[in-house]
């Protein structure tokens, strides 16, 4: 049988094809675009998403033995606030995770509800990307927009809706929106209240594995698949990650390098880390993760390459890199403010440290080790907790990279392992609707069977050293800009 994974990410929507032995026939990826209406703001319009989401579909499934494909599941970028009317109509843009819009709101959430309350209703406090920030902000800023609303959902669940005509949600996913009490997997009722939210408007909560239904008619007609083909609840691309590169279980590491980066940690039971640095969500394998995730990662290497040195040619930007672990400009990556650990959506990119003899090549340098650094933070987190860490897996577009994913085995100190699909979050997608269309048992099952590692980088004990120091260095600098940085708003 053949299962396809939908990873709707913020600039493109990635899919694939796999067989039941995890085998990927064919990937395919459609962009859209990405709105910053004012500065800090990000925004999406849901119908790109589903219009470039079914041309990809068609792609994907073109040459293929239609009849064999069973199921579709996804993986999609979290938090992201969709919100439709009585007549299903997309309102407004979505508001998306990396959306520091809503400052005033988390303040009120965190300060004047208080952190203990949210922690104990949802697990969680609230940091400016989440979504119960975002319907209070519609709420305060677009009253008519709020009133108006009878669906709120999240990107992938937009997709979901579209093909199958139901309105789902999985636990991973609504652990994101503060709204979400994590720990009994359900709606919590008190922040239903806070945020003058009705459970009606909510979507039905699924596990990842889940079927929701199947797809609607008229689209099965439009793709030329069979009518049956059953749609999988899937997760948020953090935790659909983790299952496509087997990071289930307990205590096992993913660290994803895509737009955003994050430290997801597997975890058997249920934990909440004191001062709720880290993101306590639920995860995909029916168990529990927690969560670092910093807003700019691949994306400032990115923004470094193709918007200030005006190249494409990442890889030779890196082999100008002399000597790893001695240089000495930093990099502060917080190009759309931070949330882990720091919390502030006012934080900024800052290059610290430059002499006359300061290359480019240094400066590149300083962007690919200010985002391991940063990684490290929310690493440190996990460590306060008693969690040993010992080896990481690594996924998304920055992981493709060898000096980068050198540089971030040494800055944390540990090995990091590569997998086979790279795809994380798709091949997570496509293993969930394996699950969910009977192929395997569970989750673990199918992790153990489908997700082959192929190499790993070891750390060396010179070169941790060397980064020890300048991680020490490193973060000095935030404490040292924070001031200057709510003055230069
Ligand atoms: C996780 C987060 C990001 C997005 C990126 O909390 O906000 O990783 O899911 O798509």
């Amino acid at each position: 049988m053949l299962y396809i994974g939908v990873d709707l990410g913020t600039s493109a929507v990635k899919l694939l094809l796999m067989d039941e032995k995890g085998a990927i026939h064919k990937i395919v990826s459609r962009e859209y675009p990405l709105y910053f209406p004012n500065p800090g703001w990000s925004e999406q319009r849901p119908e790109d998403w589903f219009l470039q989401t079914m041309a990809g579909l068609k792609e994907l499934v073109g040459e293929c033995d239609r009849s064999q494909v069973a199921g579709i599941g996804f993986g999609g970028q979290m938090h992201g606030l969709v919100i439709l009317d009585e007549e299903d109509r997309v309102i407004r843009p979505a508001i998306l995770w990396n959306d520091g819009r809503t400052g005033e709101e988390t303040d009120y959430l965190n300060q004047v509800i208080g952190k203990d309350k949210l922690s104990a209703y949802t697990a969680n406090i609230a940091f400016a990307g989440f979504t119960a920030p975002k319907l209070l902000w519609v709420k305060n800023k677009e009253p008519e927009n709020f009133a108006a609303i009878r669906k709120i959902m999240l990107p992938k669940d937009y997709l979901a809706y579209r093909l199958s005509g139901v309105h789902c949600t999985d636990v991973s996913d609504a652990s994101g929106m503060l709204l979400f009490d994590v720990k009994n997997r359900c709606w919590s009722e008190e922040m239903c209240e806070i945020c003058g939210v009705r459970k009606e408007q909510l979507a039905k909560i699924y596990e990842s594995y889940e079927v929701v239904g199947t797809l609607l008619p008229e689209i099965a007609k439009e793709l030329g698949l069979p009518a049956g083909v059953k749609v999988i609840a899937g997760a948020g691309d953090n935790a659909a990650a983790a299952v496509g590169t087997g990071t289930v279980g307990d205590g096992m590491c993913n660290i994803s390098l895509g737009t955003s980066g994050t430290v997801f940690i597997s975890s058997e039971s249920f934990r909440v880390d004191e001062h709720n640095a880290l993101h306590a969500f639920a995860h995909a394998d029916g168990r529990y993760h927690l969560m670092g995730c910093m807003l700019s990662a691949a994306s400032c290497n990115k923004w470094w390459m193709d918007d200030i040195l005006g190249t494409q040619d990442y890889a030779k930007e890196q082999e100008e890199i002399a000597q790893l672990g001695r240089n000495h400009v930093f990099f502060l990556p917080y190009l759309m403010g931070e949330r882990s650990p720091h919390n502030n959506p006012n934080a900024r990119g800052t290059f610290i440290g430059m002499t006359m003899d300061t290359t480019r090549a240094d400066m590149t340098q300083a962007v690919l080790e200010g985002v391991a650094f940063a990684l490290r933070d929310s690493f440190e987190v996990a460590k306060a907790l008693g969690i040993r860490i010992e080896r990481t897996k690594i996924c998304g577009g920055g992981a493709k990279s060898p000096l980068w994913r050198t540089i971030i085995a040494n800055v944390l100190g540990i090995r990091v392992e590569m997998i086979e699909s790279e795809e994380g979050p798709g091949y997570g997608g496509a293993i969930l609707a394996a699950v969910g269309c009977g192929e395997f048992k569970d989750v673990d099952e199918a992790a153990a069977k489908l997700v082959k590692v192929v190499g790993c980088v070891e750390p060396t004990k010179e070169l941790t050293a060397r980064y020890e120091e300048r991680y020490q260095q490193f973060r000095q600098i935030y404490p040292a800009c924070r001031e200057l940085f709510d003055k230069i708003q």
